[in-house]
């Protein structure tokens, strides 16, 4: 508990005031909520209890404390009597100006002087709301995000006036709910979050009402590629196109910025399609308001991401330019306000900053909105070459000290990611022993490494992963038993890939051919280019595949395919790789990067331990009888469940967060 704030006033008993009220109760204040009638908060009553009971049935909370926070929450008709000994009142009733100053008029009235006086507004200007007041000092905003008692962000806003006091006590008292506070130090409209996602979906509208790409192509996308829990129009389905449309509005009033209207949103709106709770709106729902909209994961392979969130990061960049919120809290808001994967930064730096100015520039020569001029920030880092990770500086310091140069490979560690690459392109990236014993080497120093989540290997260049081994060694009468020492190195190498304890991926960029196609196979995954030739053609040369083709083509692709390969010869395009299951994405050839970093980031934020062991249960479990497999995976599962990493994935199952998994 907030060692000044012991007694909390919380006006307005609805979706958000109950919310508000039971999180309180929880964290041991006494509440007092406020509502125009009994029945609103007999109902607001019953909802916090059986907010409470769930709570209890899951085992977050004991069944005993359910009646003892019941007990803490009074309920009141009056804000006078409501606010006569609270230290913070909390107003949060429907978002009109004029009532929510009235309410604060009488608040001040009546409150001790040291009282703060909160408002959740989303949508209103605090310093407005505050001149209700003769302590705008003492007036600040305080915005939780629905459904407060599982949503782990509150933004702390400070108006105009707001001294620095008010806000630090409002920061603590936000701590003290074990709710994860972000300071916003100017009252802007939308504040951090609600900015960013208008950005968000500011493109994306547009872009469908110009039939660039439909709903459903930049959901999947966004979804899949980019790993957001929701797609940016399902969202809005699920909160309500009415709410998106309406806040809209009035940000839009408030703020140039935020000018930029959807004409697909008011057409939806003024056909009452409100979305998922009206059974449509920009999805159907035939089967009730639960059923979920239908985004295939393939849908949206041709969208470019980049041009999606400039907006977003346009207005991250503004938001940090301007003072309103630091980076690490803005970075905090998506993730916890938006459940984004990564920060609105991050995702920047992997687009490349000089990608997201372009992308801003074609907007912005398209539309007209001022949210689309390239912000002065992110114009400066273009001209001082901090594109991002493909620089080693961008918001973030990546740096050239995670880069060892072998004679034959370099290897590249961009945490929680390590690339290596093959690095001999004018020969087709053709493997030596020197590059094996490498490639080997490069794995050992990878193998515990803690900061490395997942291995990518790739060829340098841009038309050949591997074009095979060396045949320049082949030639010359050598003796056989040269040969099989050679090529056990050769299958060792390969091997240690297989054994590896961290998944690894072959990002395949041109020419996987024998040797290195062998490579390939050893990997957890491949991901090729739509330009990418795949095959084993040693059966050309007189010879066959010596590093475990025969094997393991065999388990991929099954025994029929597999021969056909190996002993026609032939190269195969991506796409038919792709059709045998040989490759597991195809990607084009523009957007290689991105998509291989996009599916290693997603196993990266896996539990490390727990894909160790599913790695080597299908790996080597799959080698064997079923029944030892079986045993096999028994004893990885039992292993599995005694994790650290494991109690946090129920854990975060159970708040409903996306699980942090540190491999413990
Ligand atoms: N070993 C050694 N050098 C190789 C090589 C290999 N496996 N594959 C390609 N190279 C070299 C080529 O000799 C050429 O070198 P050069 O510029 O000094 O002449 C260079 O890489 C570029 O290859 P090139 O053949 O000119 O390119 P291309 O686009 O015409 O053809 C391939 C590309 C991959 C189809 C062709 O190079 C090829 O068939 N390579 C052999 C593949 C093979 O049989 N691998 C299995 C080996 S066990």
């Amino acid at each position: 508990m907030s060692q000044q704030i012991r007694r909390v006033a919380v006006i307005g008993a609805g979706t958000m005031g109950h919310g508000i009220a039971e999180v309180s109760a929880l964290a041991g204040y006494e509440v007092v909520m406020v509502d125009v009638s009994q029945d609103i908060l007999n109902k607001a009553l019953e909802r916090i209890k059986w907010s409470l009971d769930k709570l209890a049935e899951r085992g977050t909370i004991s069944k005993e404390r359910v009646g003892e926070v019941m007990g803490r929450i009074k309920t009141s008709l009056s804000i006078a009597e409501a606010v006569r000994d609270a230290d913070l009142m909390i107003e949060a009733v429907p978002e009109k100006l004029d009532l929510k100053k009235q309410v604060f008029a009488e608040a001040d009235k009546y409150a001790p002087p040291h009282a703060i006086l909160a408002t959740n507004t989303s949508s209103l200007p605090i310093t407005e709301i505050a001149s209700a007041t003769k302590r705008p000092d003492k007036v600040v905003g305080i915005h939780f995000f629905n459904p407060p008692v599982l949503m782990p962000l509150v933004e702390v806003i400070k108006g105009a006036q707001t001294s620095d006091e008010t806000a630090r006590r409002s920061y603590e008292f936000v701590k003290s709910l074990g709710k994860e506070p972000i300071m916003v130090n100017k009252d802007v409209p939308g504040f951090v979050v609600n900015r960013i996602l208008i950005a968000l979906n500011s493109a994306a509208c547009l872009l469908v009402a110009n039939n660039q790409y439909s709903v459903v192509e930049i959901d999947s996308a966004v979804k899949y590629r980019a790993g957001l829990p929701m797609g940016i129009f399902e969202l809005q389905d699920f909160t309500g196109i009415d709410v998106g449309y309406l806040v809209g509005l009035a940000v839009a009033e408030r703020d140039p910025m935020l000018r930029v209207p959807c004409p697909l949103l008011e057409d939806l709106y003024k056909k009452g399609w409100l979305g998922q709770k009206s059974g449509r709106g920009f999805y159907e729902y035939k089967g009730g308001p639960y059923e979920r909209a239908n985004i295939p994961r393939e849908a949206g392979e041709k969208v470019d991401l980049t041009l999606i969130f400039a907006p977003a990061i346009n207005m991250a960049a503004w938001l940090l330019r301007n003072g309103i919120a630091s980076k690490e809290d803005i970075e905090k808001g998506v993730k916890l306000g938006l459940g984004w994967p990564k920060g609105v930064f991050e995702y920047a730096d992997e687009f490349g900053i000089d990608k997201v100015v372009e992308a801003l520039n074609q907007l912005y020569s398209r539309f007209g909105y001022e949210l689309f001029k390239p912000d002065p920030l992110l114009t400066q880092m273009v001209q001082e070459g901090r594109l991002g990770r493909k620089s080693g500086r961008g918001f973030y310091e990546y740096g050239a000290a995670g880069t060892v140069e072998f004679k034959e490979i370099i290897l590249r560690k961009e945490p929680p990611l390590a690339w290596i690459i093959l690095n001999r392109p004018q020969r087709l990236n053709a493997l030596t022993l020197t590059m094996l014993e490498e490639l080997s080497r490069a794995l050992d120093m990878l193998w515990d490494d803690k900061d490395v989540r997942v291995v990518i290997i790739r060829g340098a260049g841009d038309r050949a992963f591997s074009a095979g081994a060396d045949v320049t060694s082949f030639t010359g009468p050598l003796h056989t038993y040269y040969f099989f020492l050679y090529n056990r190195k050769f299958q060792e190498a390969v091997s240690k890939i297989e054994r590896f304890p961290k998944p690894v991926i072959a990002a395949i960029n041109g020419y996987a051919l024998g040797g290195g196609l062998e490579i390939a196979l050893a990997c957890d995954f491949r991901i090729a280019t739509d330009t990418s030739e795949l095959g084993q053609p040693e059966i050309n040369l007189g010879i066959i595949p010596g590093a475990g083709g025969t094997q393991r083509l065999a388990r991929i692709v099954g025994l029929g395919r597999a021969k056909e390969l190996i002993m026609l010869g032939d190269r195969i395009k991506a796409d038919e790789a792709y059709r045998i299951g040989l490759v597991n994405r195809v990607v084009p050839k523009e957007r290689f990067e991105e998509e291989v970093r996009s599916f290693a980031m997603r196993l990266a934020q896996g539990p490390p331990i727990a894909l160790t062991y599913a790695k080597y249960a299908l790996n080597f479990g799959t080698q064997v009888p079923v029944d030892i497999g079986l045993l096999l995976e028994a004893a990885f599962f039992s292993m599995a469940v005694n994790t650290k990493d494991a109690q946090e994935g129920v854990m975060a199952f159970l708040t409903r967060r996306r699980p942090e998994f540190k491999g413990e």
